[in-house]
């Protein structure tokens, strides 16, 4: 077993959660930008103001990635740095910061991956009506034009929408994220068929406008399932489970994939959303439906399923004292096997995963360096699946971690410590923790070190 030769071995970030200088350089303010301002909204009262302030430290930091010898980088633009108030005017000092970011990336022999949505909405679109407007994925087919203009001569990787489930539900059902609205849900279906709507009229504009070739790719969140044994009843039972929609929520894989890539929306959603499902026309789909060249995978745990009764899809509770990160969630690297040869089965669409990762309780240690043992072991065990994946002929490219540096964990602020590069935010120094080294002979080695004893 090995990785092919040409995989790509990468990291990921999102502006919001790293760039800081939220009010700098002419930039509009996101709708979680306000939203941090709101008492209880983020941890301890945290914010992005500052983040990691890369806004500022961005050729470090590529030097870093430089260092752990990072083949891409994926991070994501913010819309309102672009343009303040979401249409119209162009700022070009915004835009002037990401041309510098893909020249500094490029010069560090990386290739970069660039995000359109990694959910900061300017905060001036929100105040008109944000994704329940009509209008909403003209505003970003506009955005995304403003982007491509600039830097198409260079960036060939897009990537559209990130995880659409997670911005709608908490940041419009939950009111746990920005803009912490708590909609019904019909208005959220219609969100999410206007994001959709969002998605297919990006890759039109892409396809139209880039200089050079694009490969473009959409990452939703993946609601992942395994079996619990390899037996083909739990076998069909887990792939069951990964693709019915059983409840009135957005957190699913086919309400948000089968449009995409499949250019429908699912019976079985259909049906139970009933009344509450977007209305649409055949032309609205076709957009939906445009050819992607990759689909992104964000995969952070996954659900154990046996056949039950029948054969129908059983959830197995874990073991009390089952492995958990920080985050409290479980660790199941099972889904880096089963949850991608599910996907391929399905789609068929050449998969990136763009985010894998975990949140560790890390320190500088009195040696001055960061021990992270515990990420060391998750990432190489999801390696070690994704490689099982290959293997089974799954088609798999690129592999990011999440994350290339600690940052804003969106609600719950700095508590949770993501990166491969440690970062003391009240100083802004960064530590390449054990992990940024082990994961530099990951990538020398092209994956075979995943075999040895780190
Ligand atoms: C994903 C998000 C990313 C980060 C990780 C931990 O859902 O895309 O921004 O918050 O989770």
């Amino acid at each position: 077993m090995s990785f092919p030769k040409q995989f790509v071995w990468g990291a990921a970030s999102s502006a919001y959660q790293i760039e800081g200088a939220s009010k700098e350089g002419g930039k509009g303010p996101s709708v979680w930008d306000t939203f941090c301002q709101k008492k209880g909204a983020v941890w301890n009262g945290q914010s992005g103001a500052v983040a990691c302030d890369h806004y500022h430290r961005y050729k470090d930091d590529v030097g870093l990635m430089r260092g752990i010898g990072l083949q891409a980088y994926r991070f994501s633009i913010s819309w309102p740095r672009v343009l303040p108030n979401g249409v119209g005017k162009v700022n070009a000092r915004g835009l002037a910061f990401y041309d510098k970011l893909v020249d500094e990336i490029f010069a560090a022999n990386i290739t970069p991956w660039v995000t359109l949505f990694h959910w900061d909405l300017p905060h001036a679109l929100h105040r008109r009506g944000g994704w329940l407007n009509p209008d909403s994925s003209d505003w970003f087919a506009e955005y995304t034009h403003a982007v491509v203009a600039k830097l198409s001569d260079r960036v060939q990787h897009w990537i559209t929408l990130n995880e659409p489930q997670v911005f709608i539900s908490l940041g419009y059902q939950d009111g746990r994220h920005a803009p912490g609205d708590k909609l019904p849900f019909k208005k959220l279906l219609q969100v999410g068929h206007n994001a959709l709507l969002a998605h297919g009229k990006a890759v039109q504009v892409i396809r139209k406008h880039a200089t050079l070739r694009p490969q473009i790719g959409y990452a939703p969140f993946a609601v992942l399932s395994y079996p619990a044994t390899d037996g083909a009843a739990d076998i069909r039972a887990a792939r069951q489970d990964m693709f019915t929609i059983s409840g009135k929520h957005c957190w699913n894989n086919t309400w948000w994939m089968d449009p995409v890539f499949k250019g429908r929306y699912p019976e079985d959603g259909l049906k139970l959303f009933g009344k509450d499902a977007p209305s649409f026309t055949q032309k609205e789909m076709e957009t939906i439906s445009q050819p992607v060249d990759f689909f992104g995978v964000n995969a952070y745990m996954g659900n154990k399923v046996r056949a039950g009764k029948g054969g129908k899809p059983e959830r197995v509770p874990l073991p009390v004292g089952h492995d958990l990160t920080a985050f409290r969630w479980p660790v199941t690297p099972e889904i880096m096997h089963w949850g991608l040869r599910f996907y391929w089965e399905r789609y068929r669409h050449p998969i990136v995963v763009t985010e894998n990762g975990m949140s560790n309780i890390d320190w500088v240690a009195l040696d001055g360096r960061v021990h992270d043992p515990q990420r060391i072991d998750f990432t190489r065990r999801h390696l070690l699946a994704l490689e099982r994946a290959i293997a089974a002929g799954v088609d798999v490219s690129a592999y990011f971690h999440w994350s290339v540096m600690d940052n804003f964990e969106w609600a719950d602020g700095y508590k949770e410590r993501f990166g491969l590069i440690y970062v003391d935010y009240s100083n802004q120094k960064r530590v390449l923790k054990d992990s940024a080294h082990w994961y530099k002979q990951v990538i020398a080695t092209n994956g075979k070190c995943l075999h040895k004893e780190p």
